[in-house]
This record gives structure tokens, sequence and C-alpha cells, in this order.
């Protein structure tokens, strides 16, 4: 009979070393993130769109759009933070990168500006939102080296990275919603997989270090869901949905419970604080070609 030999200690220690410490993948080859340039009319929804345009429900609606209000201003700070560091960069694939890493921000902030403008003129004040979040990064341009700025919108876009991947692409969320919103969603989601690793390669160039690295996502990770927290609280209120306690044990139970979108990703955001990691250590292009074909059509 074959009696199992159990593992010592240190072999124990030596295989889960091995896991951890596999190859680090890079960012593959002619990975040059695609500019597109695509018009959402928001204006031809007019009256006929739903207010609550995800699921027909107040919060998962109100969370994005709380999270469309810090675009426009965040991505200029994340372009900003990669531009201070361009000149340095000297391998030509992540030159062209950091190229087309600045046109799809441009591009996201633009089509979220206007996306934001469309939902203010139906009463949903996401220009107070945006202001506050432009006085928090001119704060953060004043008082942050440039070092740190660009750990922030490293930190920040493996986070979007996440959304992307984890959730908007992989689960129902884009069905979800109403057709004339979706695609915006979609195309965002899209190129924030294909850009993901610009900025941390760009960090990785410079030299930049891990504990700045780390830390900044320590802060981020404090500070991106109480700020979206608040946001959404003051938004339901203004809209009159606070006490809608449905709709917040829904959203919730989407979140945390079942299937716990968020629940789901949180291994993957904690292998951020790993030294070997690089965001293509998740390879997500298989989702992304699929999301590709789906949403995008003939400007895919
Ligand atoms: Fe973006
Ligand atoms: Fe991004």
């Amino acid at each position: 009979m074959n009696a199992v030999v159990p593992l010592t200690r240190k072999e124990k220690t030596g295989k889960r070393l091995a896991g951890t410490l596999r190859a680090v993948a890079k960012t593959p080859k002619g990975m040059i993130p695609k500019v597109r340039r695509p018009k959402f009319d928001f204006a031809d929804s007019g009256d006929s769109l739903p207010r609550y345009w995800w699921d027909n429900d107040p919060v998962k609606t109100l969370l994005l759009a709380a999270l469309s209000a810090s675009f426009p201003a965040g991505e200029r700070f994340f372009i900003d933070s990669v531009r201070h560091y361009q000149d340095r960069i000297t391998d030509p694939e992540l030159k062209k990168a950091v190229k087309g890493f600045i046109g799809q921000e441009a591009h996201h902030s633009r089509e979220h500006d206007l996306m934001n403008g469309f939902l203010q003129e139906r009463g949903v004040d996401l220009a107070r939102l945006d202001r506050e979040i432009q006085g928090f990064m001119n704060w953060m341009r004043k008082n942050l080296s440039p070092e740190r700025q660009l750990a922030h919108t490293v930190a920040v876009e493996h986070f979007t990275a996440l959304m992307a991947e984890e959730f908007l692409l992989k689960y129902d969320a884009l069905d979800q919603m109403d057709p004339r919103m979706a695609p915006i969603w979609a195309w965002h989601a899209i190129e924030e997989s294909e850009h993901k690793a610009v900025a941390f390669d760009v960090y990785k160039a410079i030299g930049g270090s891990e504990f700045k690295r780390v830390t900044e996502m320590m802060l981020v990770s404090i500070m991106f869901p109480l700020f979206s927290s608040i946001h959404l609280v003051q938004l339901m209120k203004e809209d009159g949905q606070l006490g809608n306690v449905k709709s917040w044990l829904g959203a919730v139970n989407y979140m945390w419970g079942k299937p716990g979108v968020f629940r789901k990703l949180l291994p993957s955001y904690f292998k951020f604080y790993s030294p070997n990691f690089h965001p293509w250590n998740h390879d997500a292009r298989d989702l992304v070609e699929k999301a590709k074909k789906k949403w995008l059509g003939d400007w895919a």
C-alpha cells in the first residue's frame, strides 16, 4: 500500500515560495493601447432614458455616476503624472505605449465630461463632485513629489483594471445597463485593460520606489472607497433615495454577497502588494477580445 508521505516544513515553505516567486510577467510585445475616438450622443437618449439606467437601481446607477464624476479630473492627473517622465523613457515600445495611454485617457476624460454634463442636466449634481475632486487633485499636484504622484496613478490604474476585467467585462453589469449607456462603460473598461501596465512600466523604468508604490496603494484603498461612498450617499440623498433599503441591500448583496463581484476581486487586489506584481500577471486578453466584438463593433 502506498503511504502518503507528508511534506516536511522545509518542503512546504519551498513549495509556497516557488508559487510566489514564479516568473514575473511583462507587458506582451506589441501591446500598444489603441486610441479610438468614439462619440456617444447622450442627448439622443433624451427623456426616454430611465433615471436609473443600471438595472433600474438607484444605488448601482448613482455609484457609477459618482465614479464618472471622478474621471475627468482624475484622468487628467494620471496623464500629467506619466507625461512628467515621458522624456526619460528610452524603450521604443514603452514610448509608443505612453502615447497610447495619454490618448486613451484624454478621450475617457472628454467623453465622461460630456456624459456628466448630460446627467447634470437631468438633475444629478456631478459638477459639485467634479469640483471637489479637482480640488483634491490640485492639492496632490502641489504637495506630492512627481514620483509619489506616479505611484498614485499606478495604484488607481490597478483599481480600474480590476473593475474593468474582474467586474464590468466578466459579469452581466453591462447587459443590465440601458443600451444607450452600456457602450461608454464597455469602451472605457476595454481600454483600461489594454493600458493597465503603462503607468506601472514607466514607474519601473524610472526606478520608482517599492515603498511608495505599496504605501500609495494603502492610501488609495482607504480614500477611493471612502470618497466614493460619501459621494454615493450625497447623490442618493439629493435624489430622495437615501431611505431606499431595498436598493441598498440589493447593491450590497451584488457587491459582497451573490455574485459578490467586489468580494471576488479581493485576491487580485492583494497581489499588488507582492514585490513580483506586474499587471500582466493576469492576462485578460480573451475577455477583452470578446468584449470588443460585442461592444465596439466597427471601431474595435
Ligand atoms: Fe480611463
Ligand atoms: Fe486608466
